[in-house]
């Protein structure tokens, strides 16, 4: 499939690094241009990189009335040899596909999702954040596109990229450990349902719940399944807990999780670093007694944009806090987040296939 380019005058583009001399926030910044291509309920077409702009979409976009969407969150690291790295993005690929299946949407070729998001990357890699914790934060997504008011799969499609250079996903990055709001009011996904996709659905029913978190002092939900007995995902990351003797315990990827990209990384590397790592169900009420008990030492949440966010506290609707440990970031925590954040930023060799540079395709 070949990309059409349709870039900002040569003048208005970045020529120079970006220097951010302020702490990046998360997801506020664009780069120069953005990737779309369009299907026509056959094939894709219109494959194109332009400059970043508003689109226009048809008032009664399958998308815009049932939510037939999905995105991708995947990052790009810049190495020591200051060349551009991505992140398993083969992963962040086969997964927008699962998320397309789960929502009656086309297939995106790996091979084209991978090609298009390193193109776009190389067109605007001088707005990769030179800055230490900072990086290229990557959105693909896809959306319903017909103008068709029946509750049906749209028969055509939009499918994009674009990008964002971001600093840590909490404010504090990894200096402050978050608390979590142990609820029954509120779930993130039931069996059957659409828990496991990205779909954006999903987060747009997180949203009161994240609100409500706030009110706690809390960053956001444990959620729990649907009969409130095993623990499922912390907001928008895979939950975790470690106990004193190494083990990392990891909720196992039922169709109500989504299957985290930074989870299935841990699960691969963790025990060449010295950890056990478990995967199975998680009882709420054994994980209590576990960090009552003073068994569970550590916990937190794995995720693409948060990387690993310790979890310093757990709090319950009547106030009552679950502190696990002391409060603080513990020291097998820092060593995850140490030993995978080498990797991603190339100062630690890493396993097969997990980096991919951006070759330096585009001459403009
Ligand atoms: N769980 C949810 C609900 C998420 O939104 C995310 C974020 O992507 C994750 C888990 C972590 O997944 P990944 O590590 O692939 O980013
Ligand atoms: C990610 O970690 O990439 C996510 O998608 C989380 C989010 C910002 C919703």
């Amino acid at each position: 499939m070949n990309i059409s380019y349709c870039l900002k005058p040569r003048s208005k583009r970045r020529l120079e690094p970006f220097k951010p001399d302020q702490p990046l926030p998360f997801g506020q910044l664009r780069t120069d241009h953005m990737f779309m291509m369009d299907f026509d309920g056959h094939e894709w077409y219109n494959v194109k990189i332009v400059p970043y702009c508003d689109i226009n979409v048809a008032p009664g976009a399958i998308a815009l009335h049932y939510g037939q969407a999905y995105f991708e969150g995947a990052k790009a690291f810049m190495h020591p040899d200051g060349e551009i790295y991505t992140f398993r993005l083969d992963k962040n690929a086969e997964r927008a596909n699962f998320s397309g299946e789960i929502l009656c949407m086309p297939q995106v070729p790996i091979d084209v999702q991978i090609k298009a998001i390193h193109a776009l990357i190389d067109v605007d890699r001088n707005w990769f954040p030179i800055q230490d914790g900072a990086s290229l934060y990557i959105r693909p997504f896809m959306f319903g596109t017909s103008d068709s008011l029946g509750v049906h799969p749209s028969e055509c499609y939009r499918y994009m990229c674009i990008l964002s250079p971001s600093g840590p996903y909490y404010a504090t990055g990894f200096t402050k450990p978050i608390r979590l709001l142990i609820t029954q009011k509120f779930h993130r996904a039931v069996s059957g349902g659409t828990g496991a996709a990205k779909a954006a659905g999903n987060y747009a029913a997180s949203l009161r719940a994240g609100q409500f978190a706030k009110k706690f002092g809390a960053s956001q939900v444990l959620y729990l399944d649907a009969e409130n007995r095993y623990i499922e995902e912390a907001g928008a990351m895979n939950h975790f807990h470690i106990t004193k003797d190494g083990t990392v315990y990891i909720p196992e990827f039922t169709d109500t999780i989504l299957k985290s990209i930074t989870s299935i990384s841990m699960i691969e590397l963790l025990p060449k670093i010295g950890f056990k790592v478990i995967q199975k169900r998680i009882e709420l009420n054994e994980f209590i007694e576990g960090i009552k008990k003073g068994e569970i030492v550590e916990a937190g949440g794995f995720g693409t944009a948060a990387v690993v966010s310790p979890v310093g506290e757990y709090v319950f609707e009547d106030g009552t806090i679950l502190k696990v440990g002391n409060g603080d970031i513990g020291e097998m925590t820092k060593k995850i987040y140490k030993t995978y954040t080498n990797i991603q930023y190339g100062r630690a060799e890493a396993p097969e296939g997990w980096l991919k540079k951006v070759e330096r395709i585009f001459q403009g």
